[in-house]
């Protein structure tokens, strides 16, 4: 609770401004002022604040960009409270710049800061109940900062809007990236964008061990605000090493991370050497296939100039033999699969 104190004075000055500023001055009705006075003179400051103060959570509200926040403020209003009575105003606490304001019965928007256009709202139906909690639409990083709600003849309390965006999945990629061998000197770079506030980067070896040295990170807000980080290592290539980058959220306390591996031969060869046997097996296996065939032919070419040495009517006797032999194994084969494909 960032509330205000309250002198007394100010009953009877009651547009009189602290010293300290107007972010922080407090009005208090007259009705519960009095009786409180009343009771106990010494502890009169320290009671008055705690009845009548705008309540606000002590946390800052962390929103996401682009989405919508609920800057909660809250009163205690009078039993004869009506919303004719109720002047509201929600500022930037350092600049005073006006982001929305409520008062008899309806809001007050003409001096509001342009920035603030159509993304500010009041839960209507909840002013009566004293709950002047404003809703910040499609939160931008400049929004990010503190927001006094002020209440007239109660107090003014000050909320924190803390704007986070979680960090994409990095992208990792090596420069060179193509025939590396053991020994070389690479760079694996490591890119996360479109986060907010910046991310700590970390990265890690294959056993899991933080590596600290020869890392180079930048982060860069595009015109959003957002950051787009880049972390390069720099490293010898080893045989075969796995790289992980963790780009960690602080806000959010959200980690997004990726790995990559990589190995000291020709990256490319394993894939051509593939492709080369494939072909080569192909080849090998065609020429076998036409040597099969030539082959056959030649020894049937030389059984049949035997044969027809022989004779040729026993040849075509034994042909047609055959022929007729195998019809009805064929028609009974034939007739099976047409139940097998019935069933
Ligand atoms: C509320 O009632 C009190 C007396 O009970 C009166 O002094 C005060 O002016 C009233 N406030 C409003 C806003 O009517
Ligand atoms: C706000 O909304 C009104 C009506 O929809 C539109 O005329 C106006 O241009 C908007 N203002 C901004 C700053 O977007
Ligand atoms: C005020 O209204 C908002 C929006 O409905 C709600 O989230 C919040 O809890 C309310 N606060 C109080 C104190 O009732
Ligand atoms: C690596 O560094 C992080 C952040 O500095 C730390 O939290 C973690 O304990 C470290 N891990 C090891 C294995 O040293
Ligand atoms: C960092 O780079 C330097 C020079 O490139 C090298 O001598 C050193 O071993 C590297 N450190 C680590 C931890 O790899």
């Amino acid at each position: 609770m960032t509330g205000s104190r309250h002198l007394p004075q100010e009953r009877r000055f009651p547009l009189r401004r602290t010293p300290r500023g107007c972010a922080y001055v407090c009005f208090l009705t007259q009705a519960l002022l009095v009786p409180r006075m009343l009771l106990a003179l010494g502890v009169l400051v320290l009671s008055l604040a705690g009845a009548t103060e705008v309540q606000v959570p002590d946390e800052p509200v962390v929103a996401l960009f682009g989405q919508d926040a609920t800057l909660h403020c809250s009163f205690s209003p009078d039993a004869n409270f009506s919303l004719d009575d109720l002047t509201l105003i929600w500022q930037l606490t350092d600049t005073k710049r006006l982001v929305h304001s409520f008062s008899g019965g309806r809001d007050q928007l003409l001096d509001q800061g342009g920035d603030y256009a159509n993304r500010t709202a009041l839960f209507y139906d909840q002013l009566a109940q004293g709950n002047v909690s404003l809703l910040l639409r499609r939160v931008e990083v400049s929004d990010e900062g503190s927001f006094t709600c002020f209440v007239r003849d109660s107090s003014s309390a000050a909320v924190t809007l803390q704007v986070a965006a979680p960090y994409s999945k990095p992208i990792m990629y090596l420069e060179p990236n193509k025939d590396l061998k053991p020994g070389d000197l690479v760079a694996v770079t490591c890119h996360a964008s479109r986060g907010y506030p910046q991310a700590s980067v970390l990265w890690q070896d294959g056993q899991g061990s933080n590596i600290t040295e020869n890392i180079t990170t930048s982060q860069v807000a595009n015109e959003e605000g957002l950051f787009d980080v880049h972390s390069v290592l720099q490293v010898l290539v080893e045989p075969s090493i796995t790289y992980s980058c963790l780009v960690r959220n602080p806000v959010l306390q959200e980690e997004t991370r990726a790995s990559v591996t990589i190995t000291g031969q020709h990256p490319r060869f394993p894939t051509v050497a593939l492709w080369v046997t494939v072909a080569l097996a192909i080849c090998v296996l065609g020429l076998l296939i036409v040597l099969a065939y030539v082959c056959q032919k030649k020894i049937r070419e030389s059984c049949e100039e035997e044969e027809e040495n022989a004779g040729t009517e026993e040849q075509i006797e034994e042909g047609e033999e055959s022929k007729t032999a195998l019809q009805p194994l064929k028609s009974k084969e034939s007739k099976d699969d047409n139940e097998q494909e019935i069933d």
